[in-house]
């Protein structure tokens, strides 16, 4: 496990945070994004997306829950668990995602992160928040291992 902060003093090095970890990420990888109201997550995910060579626009899936990118180098799945009850997010059944058995292994990056009923074995968290002058600030925490 690994962990940094570091200083996002306006949207685009919010982006450019996404888009320089994408570089690095193998399949089945999870991103757990954490943070208030706000705090950066789509915009991180929107980087990210650059970074894997998605063209399209990546909208905040606010309504949709789940939206999935598969254009890029790895497929992106992006989902945002604001307002789902933990019944709901169980019937979701994620964990199709990071097990890449029925679909192809890609980057799973989740909104809200901190709603999730069961973690997944293996993750990367980043956890943004909003400093007293507007900036952000991300703590990003690498290789992150649930024991069961
Ligand atoms: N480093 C930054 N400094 C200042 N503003 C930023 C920064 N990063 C993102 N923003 C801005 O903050 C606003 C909210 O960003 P974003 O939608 O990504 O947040 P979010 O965490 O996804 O919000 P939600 O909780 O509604 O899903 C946007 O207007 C975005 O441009
Ligand atoms: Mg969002």
């Amino acid at each position: 496990m690994g962990e940094k902060t570091i200083l996002l003093a306006n949207e685009q090095e919010t982006r450019k945070l996404g888009q320089t970890l994408a570089d690095d990420l193998s399949p089945n990888t999870v991103i757990l994004l954490r943070g208030n109201l706000g705090a950066g997550k789509t915009t991180f995910i929107q980087g990210l997306a650059v970074g894997l060579g998605i063209q399209g626009a990546i909208a905040s899936p606010t309504f949709t829950l789940i939206n999935e990118y598969l254009e890029g180098r790895l497929p992106l799945y992006h989902i945002d668990l604001y307002r789902l009850q933990p019944e709901e997010i169980k019937q979701l059944h994620l964990q199709t995602y990071w097990e890449g058995i029925e679909v192809e292994p890609g980057i799973t990056a989740i909104e809200w992160s901190e709603l999730l009923p069961h973690l997944p074995s293996h993750y990367l968290q980043i956890e943004l928040s909003i400093n007293d002058d507007d900036t952000r600030q991300a703590k990003i925490i690498t290789d992150v291992t649930q024991k069961r």
